[in-house]
């Protein structure tokens, strides 16, 4: 996740405004910087990797020239956080400057076509082939419009892309495609850019620009077109009323909410994961003779719903294992055979660290899964992947959890493929169902939040609960706990629900409240047998099942409907949403701050 805003004024500076401007998106990324102007038929250019103020203090970037100017703030996924990956990017000429959201999922053929044809690359990224496209077009005699019109039909993937020219300084010209983009317009100047609230104090009047669609933008002005046959498309700006308190935010009264929200936008990032980096990740896996999943808190939750997908889909036994027991428990086996996949959504944990260090001097070979890019553990891992869930502010992982998940079930899918365990028909049901998920996500939030909310009313003052699941399930209970330990101080925990005979049932009186995780899966009608045992404790039953299972419904004091169809392997990641729903409004009913939970911190970076 990245953020965009770009300035056009008939008169006065643009960079001072694009730099305010930026300051108001540094919650979609603060790991560099950029802007680039154009004055006198010339670029200009700073950028570097920091934050905002960091990059400012070092190159003063109010002092750009000009009237247009875009910017941009970054959150790696493709490069390093380093100056020459930071936005915006341009092309051998240094004429076209642009900044881009998004990914490029084809911008490895790309690179290597244009490279063939003499184009050289600065940066790691799979932006800068976008620049270098158009210059390639714009060689052969077109305007800058259809120059950008002929380079988005080469682009697979998702952008909202701003691009200047010095020979068309009259002009910024957008495309989008999946990913938010508004232009605000005043009377002699225009912002295109990611968020709204970034233009509210220059203008209230904003023009959305739709998926695929491509805008032409000048000071005041702006026409817009459909991608698809590049007809005009006719749109009124509409005058926004609200006033932003939390721009940062959305609106969201906490930012976990918000991230919770985020989970179908950022899964679908999940999904645009570059062929490469998954196929070299399967490969190792593939070949090695024994598999340690590592990590600490919720990424150890991924950890074991990731050895189920494994052993489920493609036949691997893997050992997971929580980080800070790894050294005490197979650090004396650990050897050459061995394989650590490491999974850190910050990739600094110390723990994990210390675990991979030490599997490291004992000559295994490193895998990493993380979010941040540039992170130590990206350094120490001989192939790691980025998980693109953006940065995730609450100290409760959400969106970074359910991200972590789509990749392993990636993997695990292809080493299916790989050995030869999975029928060619199941395979395409399989991927079928996992490009399904973020708009089964999205239902989610759509059909059950009020009804969470609801049932979090009902048990604001309960001080304990249970969680229980079978198979995959198990992790996602654990992680429903974890959840609301976090935010709500409440002793919870998890059993096994085959263990209940071995000590959990006996906690059990009128009333006492038991989340149940129900997929419709191989374990169902031994969960249907274990509610029931429960319950005839007196037990109070919240089920999550999967919509239109009448029979745990009937059994239920509260249950709530999960989309229908949805393989097991994949489970959890839609039934942890209304358990981090859960643990959210129970937080806000005991008038808790669930951004901060006490003693807590995003990531542990001491042993
Ligand atoms: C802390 C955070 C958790 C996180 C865990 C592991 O405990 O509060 O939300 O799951 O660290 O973090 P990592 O960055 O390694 O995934």
């Amino acid at each position: 996740m990245v953020g965009i805003f770009c300035c056009i004024l008939k008169d006065g500076k643009a960079a001072p405004i694009v730099h305010s401007a930026l300051k108001k998106l540094e919650y979609r990324g603060y790991d560099s910087t950029g802007e680039a102007t154009i004055h006198k038929n010339k670029l200009y250019i700073k950028k570097d990797s920091g934050t905002i103020d960091e990059v400012h203090a070092r190159h003063n970037l109010d002092d750009l020239p000009g009237k247009i100017g875009i910017g941009h703030i970054r959150w790696a996924t493709h490069g390093a956080p380093l100056r020459e990956n930071a936005h915006p990017h341009i092309d051998c000429k240094e004429q076209i400057a642009v900044v881009h959201n998004g990914i490029i999922e084809n911008f490895t053929e790309l690179k290597k076509e244009l490279e063939e044809l003499g184009h050289t690359f600065k940066s790691k990224t799979d932006s800068e082939v976008i620049p270098h496209l158009i210059e390639e077009n714009l060689n052969r005699g077109l305007p800058l419009i259809e120059a950008t019109r002929e380079t988005i039909k080469r682009l697979e993937g998702s952008y909202a892309i701003a691009i200047i020219y010095v020979k068309e300084p009259d002009k910024i010209i957008c495309v989008q495609k999946e990913s938010s983009l508004t232009i605000g317009i005043a009377e002699n100047a225009a912002y295109p850019t990611s968020d709204i609230p970034t233009f509210l104090p220059l203008t209230k009047k904003a023009v959305t620009i739709e998926n695929q669609e491509i805008a032409i933008v000048s000071d005041g002005k702006y026409e817009i077109r459909k991608i698809t046959d590049w007809s005009l498309v006719p749109r009124e700006p509409k005058l926004i009323k609200w006033v932003p308190k939390k721009a940062e935010k959305l609106g969201y009264p906490h930012f976990m909410l918000k991230e919770i929200h985020d989970q179908p936008s950022s899964i679908r990032n999940t999904l645009r994961l570059q062929d490469q980096y998954l196929e070299l990740m399967t490969t190792f896996l593939d070949r090695a003779k024994e598999v340690f999943l590592v990590a600490c808190g919720t990424s150890y939750h991924t950890c074991l719903a990731a050895s189920y997908m494994f052993s489920k889909l493609a036949f691997l036994s893997t050992h997971p294992v929580p980080a800070s027991e790894f050294i005490e428990q197979q650090g004396k086996s650990i050897n050459i055979d061995s394989t650590i996949l490491a999974i850190s959504q910050s990739g600094e944990t110390a723990d994990t660290l210390a675990a991979v260090e030490h599997a490291r001097l004992h000559a295994a070979t490193i895998l990493g899964l993380t979010n941040v890019i540039g992170s130590t553990l990206t350094r120490v891992s001989r192939v790691y992947i980025c998980q693109q869930s953006g940065p995730e502010v609450g100290v409760a992982a959400t969106k970074t959890f359910t991200a972590q998940l789509c990749v392993l079930a990636q993997l695990a899918l292809r080493l299916a493929k790989k050995r030869g365990k999975v029928s060619h028909t199941e395979m395409e049901r399989l991927e079928e169902k996992i490009e399904q998920i973020p708009d089964a996500v999205e239902t989610i939030l759509q059909t059950q939040e009020e009804r969470i909310r609801q049932i979090a009313k009902k048990y604001r003052d309960i001080e304990f609960f249970l969680f229980s699941g079978r198979g995959i399930s198990l992790a996602t209970a654990l992680e429903g706990t974890l959840k609301l330990l976090e935010t709500n101080y409440i002793p919870s925990m998890t059993f096994p629900a085959g263990e209940r005979e071995h000590g959990p049932i006996s906690l059990v009186e009128q009333g006492f409240p038991v989340v149940f995780i129900c997929p419709r899966d191989e374990t169902h009608e031994k969960i249907v047998g274990d509610i029931r045992e429960i319950k005839d404790r007196g037990a109070s039953i919240i089920a999550i099942i999967e919509e239109g299972d009448e029979e745990i419904k009937a059994l239920a004091d509260d249950h709530i409907e999960i989309v229908k169809g949805m393989p097991e392997i994949l489970s959890p990641i839609m039934y942890v949403i209304p358990l981090q729903l859960f643990a959210y409004y129970m937080a806000v009913e005991r008038e808790l701050d669930p951004d901060r939970p006490r003693h807590l911190t995003k990531a542990v970076t001491v042993k």
